[in-house]
């Protein structure tokens, strides 16, 4: 990104996900897709004023563009986290008003937030004043009884007022009591058509949707009508479908200000852009099942998923490096080699192959590389 130009953002993100979305899992799908928007797990309040920030905030320059997400509910407090948190090169901050988990509620902050819009509103601008990056919001389209679309519409106009610069909203309602947080992600019911209403009864708003998107082609249809996409669960669970983002978002200029960079061209690829990460984190003193836990989806619905989930799961030891390099001459190799996933033609039919040069330009000298030769050439 040029230094002095505005930030625009991707119109693709992957959500910020407790205990999935850390530093280890963003390394990771950088190797899948280069452009997409990422955000931090949410960090609180509280703990970026008091604890220990280079471990809380600490991140690799390739995870840009990428958010902070905050959770609190104190004014004070949330305007200290950003100011504290300014000198870290994050290219948003964004307040989590959707979470609806007891631990989170008891503290007044998450979901419980959108009870108390002219709150929310204090915080994003105290926020706003204690930061030169875009202050955003993360919502539900309503809780508990507060569930008419009327009741977005007035939480959204009292908190625009102080200026976020997008509404990510997550189409289902939160029931603050009764539900878990996993079942309030999927027991309340979809209201994509809320979402698309508050954009077109506020077009000059920049809404990102949120909920159950689980491919390019569904993000490209909600595309037609708000400004972006979030995707959680399957980023999560089935990170290769990332593999088109980057031709996804450049076909349609809607890439942000990064632009595309190089990313991995097959899984086999991400594998090997992983090594030297976990030796580096492995000297730093961290587990490399703190990492590889990151990396169970790579292969979902491929031949050689379960082996590699297996392979990576359970106890492992400190180095996870030869568990790596095992997978790279075992699994099949059709998995390993398989191209980058095209992603949904443009609307004048259009579509580029997602297929890319690998990262290093190093020579293939891999086994998986040798073994791919082999099976391609004329038998006998
Ligand atoms: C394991 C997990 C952890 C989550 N943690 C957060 C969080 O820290 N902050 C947040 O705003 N949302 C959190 N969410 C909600 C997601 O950001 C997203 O709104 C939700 O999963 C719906 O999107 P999806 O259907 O694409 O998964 C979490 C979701 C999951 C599955």
């Amino acid at each position: 990104m040029n230094v002095g130009t505005p930030f625009v953002r991707p119109a693709l993100s992957i959500a910020p996900m407790m205990d999935c979305t850390d530093r280890h899992f963003r390394y990771f799908v950088r190797g899948i897709t280069g452009c997409s928007y990422l955000y931090t797990e949410m960090v609180s309040t509280a703990a970026i004023v008091h604890g220990d920030r280079r471990w809380l905030l600490d991140f690799d320059r390739c995870e840009s563009p990428l958010a902070l997400q905050v959770g609190g509910s104190d004014i004070d407090e949330a305007a200290k986290a950003v100011a504290a948190a300014e000198p870290w090169p994050y290219d948003e901050v964004n307040l989590n008003v959707g979470c609806p988990s007891d631990r989170v509620q008891e503290r007044g902050l998450g979901a419980c937030l959108m009870l108390r819009r002219e709150h929310v509103a204090r915080m994003v601008e105290a926020m706003r004043a204690n930061t030169a990056k875009p202050v955003t919001v993360k919502h539900r389209i309503g809780v508990d009884t507060l569930d008419r679309y009327e009741d977005l519409v007035r939480f959204v106009s009292v908190v625009r007022e102080a200026g976020p610069a997008r509404f990510t909203v997550h189409a289902r309602i939160a029931w603050l009591e009764g539900l878990s947080p996993k079942e309030n992600r999927n027991i309340p019911p979809l209201r994509y058509d809320d979402v698309y209403r508050l954009k077109r009864d506020f077009p000059e708003l920049d809404v990102e949707i949120n909920g159950h998107v689980v491919s390019l082609n569904d993000a490209d249809e909600h595309l037609q009508r708000v400004d972006a996409v979030m995707i959680g669960r399957a980023a999560y669970d089935t990170p290769w479908i990332f593999s088109a983002a980057d031709s996804f978002l450049t076909e349609r200029g809607i890439a942000g200000s990064y632009g595309a960079r190089e990313t991995c061209s097959c899984r086999a690829e991400v594998i090997e852009r992983m090594i030297p990460y976990l030796e580096r984190r492995h000297r730093a003193g961290t587990p490399g099942r703190k990492i590889v836990r990151h990396m169970l989806g790579l292969f979902a619905g491929l031949p050689g998923a379960r082996q590699w989930k297996r392979s990576l799961s359970g106890k492992l030891p400190d180095d996870c490096v030869p568990i790596l390099r095992r997978m790279l001459e075992e699994l099949p190799h059709e998995s390993l080699i398989e191209p980058a996933d095209d992603p949904p033609p443009c609307e004048d039919g259009t579509t580029q192959h997602g297929c890319r040069p690998p990262t290093d330009g190093a020579a293939p000298t891999q086994s998986y590389r040798k073994r791919a030769d082999e099976a391609a050439a004329p038998k006998g």
